[in-house]
């Protein structure tokens, strides 16, 4: 047996995918990715991909940076490991005075974590204690948006609004409340065509929910810049003041969970800077660390560390591996590479000329909307350009996964296919890309497109 093949015995055997039917690779190999260099990902076979993707909207420098690697292997040699309960070290030091310096407003502290869903559970414990200490113990619901994924943990499920991924664990913690998200190529009739009162809409839901849920009642909104699940979607111009407002007004916390948006994907450090909202809690994951070493935490206002700050008030709240040294010195790795590279500007310089390139594709019947921002975009496919009739759900599952995911993978993008809303195409690139690997997907996508209309 070659080692391929052994390989591919024991991941079939003993390995689990996440999110993912086993069944599907009874008969087909698992795509066993080996190494990555830049925008690109080589399979087993040395078959090259472009990461249309950046591996899940996290390998924001690209792969195979040796400084990231090399950072990390000086961390582990020198402390590889100590908690941040009770103690600190240095590299998580210097990591969130570099954050606080970095985020918006007075969000100058930072708690640790491993992951986007310790980030968005802890941020949702944290306003419920911080309620509690500052004697309003009745706030306790969170406010989020209709099909929009916050995470898997227990409570961070209760924050996603997407139904099929919790029916199977329910009952979820109580308190999760939806309010409508901000998908404008499928607003209500009554709103078509105005983008600005679409906006106001969609916040004032915010607010009618508060008031039917009982202000009294209510601790924090949870809201992406650009929504991800659904196929991203924009905030309508606006959107972010009038929701601000209405926090505000009732005395919610509004949560930017940035788990994706953040470092670079919006073309800001984060999504609230490109919006120009101040949220009381950002959360983060994913690109802290482009990848090469997992981390997660959430970006806190002073005012919410307040009551923390005197007598036994303590969050009584830990993850024992979050803020890792090697992780932490990942980060600054990384961030160093944002600097010098001025990724940032690269996003913000070529954002326009991504669009450019996929709007493209509308010549093609199939694709009804391209959305999006920075390096991070969702095509709609529809039925019918004019009408905007999406496909059946049995239509839906042959295309997207009996033929789409394949056919993009085998033609060398890595990207995602989903249908947990209206079905789309989704692409978050590393931020180092430019014009030839806009075009390579734009390529892809023409040509594997144009085979799904036929199959229909
Ligand atoms: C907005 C948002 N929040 C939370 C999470 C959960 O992050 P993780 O998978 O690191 O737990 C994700 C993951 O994609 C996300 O996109």
């Amino acid at each position: 047996m070659t080692s391929i093949e052994a390989a591919q015995e024991a991941a079939k055997r003993n390995l689990w995918l996440h999110f993912t039917r086993m069944s599907a690779y009874q008969d087909s190999d698992v795509p066993v990715i080996v190494r990555g260099s830049g925008p690109y990902v080589y399979d087993q076979r040395g078959k090259r991909y472009l990461d249309g993707l950046s591996g899940l909207f996290v390998s924001q420098v690209g792969h195979g940076r040796t400084e990231l690697a090399e950072a990390g292997a000086r961390q582990a040699a020198e402390l590889a490991y100590f908690p941040l309960w009770s103690y600190a070290h240095p590299k998580a030091i210097e990591l969130a005075a570099r954050l606080a310096e970095l985020a918006p407003g007075d969000l100058n502290r930072v708690f640790f974590t491993t992951s986007g869903s310790e980030a968005v559970e802890s941020a949702w414990k944290l306003a419920k204690q911080y309620f509690k200490l500052t004697g309003e113990p009745g706030r306790y619901k969170v406010i989020s948006r209709e099909i929009a994924y916050h995470g898997t943990s227990m409570g961070a499920l209760a924050v996603t609004g997407l139904a099929d991924i919790k029916h199977p664990f329910e009952p979820l913690a109580p308190g999760g409340v939806r309010v409508p998200n901000t998908n404008f190529y499928r607003a209500p009739d009554f709103l078509a065509g105005d983008e600005a009162a679409f906006g106001r809409w969609a916040a004032d839901e915010i607010e009618r929910a508060i008031l039917r849920e009982g202000p009294q009642s209510v601790a924090a909104v949870f809201l992406e810049p650009v929504q991800n699940s659904g196929g991203c979607f924009p905030p309508p111009p606006g959107y972010f003041q009038r929701v601000r407002e209405i926090c505000d007004r009732y005395g919610v916390l509004l949560v930017s969970d940035e788990v994706i948006c953040a470092f670079g994907r919006l073309g800001y450090y984060f999504g609230a800077q490109r919006y120009e909202y101040q949220p009381d809690i950002i959360t983060f994951a994913k690109g802290v660390t482009s990848g090469y070493s997992p981390l997660g935490g959430m970006l806190v206002s002073d005012a919410l560390m307040e009551p923390f700050t005197a007598g036994t008030a303590t969050f009584l709240h830990g993850i024992t591996f979050a803020g890792h040294p090697v992780s932490s010195a990942v980060a600054l790795a990384n961030l160093d590479v944002f600097e010098k590279e001025d990724l940032l500007g690269n996003v913000r310089g070529h954002e326009a000329a991504f669009r450019a390139t996929l709007e493209k594709l509308y010549d093609l019947p199939i694709v009804g909307d391209v959305r999006g921002a920075g390096y991070f975009y969702g095509i709609e496919m529809v039925k019918d350009k004019v009408t905007r009739e999406t496909f059946t759900d049995e239509e839906s599952e042959r295309l997207l996964r009996g033929f789409l995911s394949q056919a993009l993978f085998d033609a060398g993008l890595v990207c995602r296919a989903d249908d947990r809303g209206d079905p789309v195409i989704q692409l978050a690139p590393p931020l180092i890309c430019g014009q030839e690997h806009f075009d390579e997907i734009e390529r892809i996508l023409r040509a594997v497109l144009t085979e799904a209309w036929t199959r229909i």
